[in-house]
């Protein structure tokens, strides 16, 4: 960490004498892939709206399957410039951020990035995490920055909050600070699970998380209770990582998932992201949970249902879903989501 920081300043000295020592120490193009995550225990609400500080802390699971993969190159003109057909929010959102990466890392470089989904985009399924995730991972390797992990997760942190986990693979603990950051808590390897992601909604939600928190945080009145009561949460989900519980996970994560909800649901106007086939899959899941089998659910800022199951009840759920109508399709996929990352 201090190696990086004097590293950095090194850096700037000489950029502002030698304007093209970062470009003689990067590389000429930079893959990234990382995957997205779902928070057991939520982050919902920004203690800094510009700088995404969430207001709580959370703990997500890395979805191994669930990936963007982003390439950086030099532009050639003095514009950023993109391969990929993106709505125009997206492509603002990139552009801010690349900007703003750039300012903070002394680099003026305009680009050129090509990136993909293998999952539907804004709907639910945390690509905002993994396309954020990703580009830091790509701009970090294209600039040969060798950020370490906290200041990775940092960078990507300003995307978009859940992104700061996305940096890492497996279980993730975003901490609050006034300039938060993740560190991963445990491997795919150490507690291996299953997640079935049910896909009742293809079109992007009406309302998107940045929006939908200021709006709850504003005219909630249960958004005071969800801060006062969010650290026993994050203190039992992590005892229940550590122990392996999965009862006690199952209990904690759908009580803060509903909790979440319901500050939503609350807000004026209300925010309401579940379609029928949502609320059907959730009794489905609870009570297949009374009867035995080892499976909860979690929903984000949408109508899908994320199922975390022990491996051994993966098959005996998806039979289960077969029954659902509204269900348009499942994903399944393990816990894990490390990144890689090439360069040339
Ligand atoms: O990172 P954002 O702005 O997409 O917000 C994520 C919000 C939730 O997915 C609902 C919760 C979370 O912790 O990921």
């Amino acid at each position: 960490m201090r190696v990086d920081r004097r590293w950095c300043i090194l850096r700037s000295l000489l950029n502002g004498v030698v304007p093209t020592f970062n470009y003689l120490m990067s590389n000429s193009t930079a893959t990234a892939s990382a995957a997205a995550n779902i928070a057991l225990v939520k982050y919902w609400g920004k203690a800094s709206i510009g700088n995404n500080q969430p207001a709580t802390g959370s703990v997500s699971l890395g979805l191994e399957d669930l990936r963007t993969t982003t390439t950086l190159e030099y532009a050639t003109g003095n514009q950023d410039t993109f391969d990929t057909e993106l709505d125009d929010k997206a492509r603002k959102r990139a552009l801010s951020f690349l900007d703003r990466v750039r300012l903070n890392h002394q680099i003026t470089q305009r680009l050129h990035m090509t990136t993909a989904n293998n999952f539907p985009t804004g709907t639910g399924l945390a690509s905002s995490a993994s396309g954020f995730a990703a580009l830091s991972l790509a701009f970090n390797a294209l600039f040969n920055l060798k950020l370490a992990g906290s200041d990775l997760s940092r960078m990507a942190r300003l995307g978009s909050g859940s992104a700061a986990r996305s940096v890492y693979g497996g279980v993730v603990e975003l901490i609050p600070s006034d300039d938060a950051y993740a560190i991963p808590i445990a491997t795919a390897e150490e507690w291996p699970l299953d997640v079935i992601v049910a896909v009742t909604e293809e079109r992007p939600k009406a309302i998107g998380s940045t929006e939908a928190m200021i709006q709850t945080a504003n005219t909630s009145p249960f958004y005071r209770s969800w801060l006062s009561s969010h650290a026993d949460d994050m203190t039992s989900a992590k005892q229940a990582i550590t122990e392996k519980d999965f009862g006690k996970l199952a209990d904690t994560s759908e009580h803060n998932c509903l909790k979440m909800h319901a500050t939503m649901i609350t807000s004026e106007p209300p925010i309401i992201y579940w379609q029928p086939a949502t609320v059907e899959i959730m009794h489905e899941v609870r009570a297949l949970r009374s009867s035995g089998t080892p499976a909860f659910f979690t929903i984000d800022a949408g109508a899908q249902v994320k199922i975390v199951c022990l491996p051994s009840a993966t098959d005996t759920i998806r039979q289960q879903l077969k029954a659902i109508t509204g269900l348009k399709r499942v994903i399944v996929t393990r816990l894990g989501g490390s990144p890689s990352v090439t360069t040339s």
